[in-house]
């Protein structure tokens, strides 16, 4: 069993994969910022702790990560909202995870944006300029901490179904839907593979089964 923190934890991919780790027998500490979300992650037998990524500090956060096997960053901001927290929010949990002496990070990105994707088309708003730019901050972030992290970077995310097959992959690929449930099962699967560690995976709906996906990373 492992002592799993996710951040972001009421968040739509959020709470699937606090459902989905606590199924697979983890310990989940659910990093909330809201405390009317607690009663659901107690419900799904999550600890509940409760910080926000621009109000809290660098050392509450690293007072709550202590003793933890891994940190998920699956927060982000709603549309409306300032993009800082994406990249400021994880500076300060990657500064935190590294003070609690915690290793392994995971965090959910976005297609692209680690492989220079260019925003064209409905894509090329000033908000999603704005997002990409605090994504690919944060990605590089996350490649300098000397932490063994791993970028998980979906396309366009739906309520969908999980269909538990995906198309995986470190070079870039097409821009294509993927369900909410998938990348949890994906973020998951990361936790448990040491092939993942140090990639920035791109993620999109496909047909190749995730278990497959991360065996064919360690090739
Ligand atoms: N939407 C897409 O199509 C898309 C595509 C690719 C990647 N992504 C990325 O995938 C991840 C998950 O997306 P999602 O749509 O499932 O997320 P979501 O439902 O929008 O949830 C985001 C969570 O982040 C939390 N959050 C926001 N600001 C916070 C703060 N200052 N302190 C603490 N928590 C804060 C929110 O808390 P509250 O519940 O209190 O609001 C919410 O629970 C995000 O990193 C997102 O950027 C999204």
């Amino acid at each position: 069993m492992s002592r799993i923190v996710v951040i972001g934890a009421h968040g739509r991919t959020g709470l699937l994969l606090v459902e989905q780790l606590v199924k697979a027998g983890d310990g989940v500490v659910a990093v909330i910022r809201n405390p009317r979300h607690m009663a659901d992650l107690v419900k799904r037998g999550a600890e509940t702790v409760l910080l926000d990524l621009e109000a809290s500090t660098g050392p509450e956060f690293a007072a709550q990560f202590k003793g933890a096997d891994a940190i998920v960053f699956a927060a982000g901001s709603a549309a409306g909202e300032s993009s800082a927290i994406d990249s400021a929010g994880v500076r300060k949990t990657l500064r935190a995870a590294a003070k609690a002496g915690v290793r392994r990070y995971v965090a959910i990105s976005s297609i692209g944006a680690s492989t220079g994707m260019k925003l064209t088309g409905d894509w090329a708003t000033d908000e999603m300029k704005d997002y990409y730019k605090h994504k690919r901050l944060a990605g590089k972030a996350i490649m300098a901490s000397g932490l063994d992290w791993t970028l998980v970077e979906p396309g366009e995310l739906t309520e969908g179904k999980p269909t538990g097959k995906v198309t995986l992959s470190v070079a870039a690929i097409p821009e294509k839907p993927v369900s909410r449930a998938d990348v949890a099962a994906v973020v998951a699967a990361a936790l448990k593979s040491p092939a993942s560690i140090g990639k920035a995976l791109q993620l999109t709906a496909g047909k190749t089964p995730i278990a497959d996906a991360f065996k064919a990373l360690g090739k």
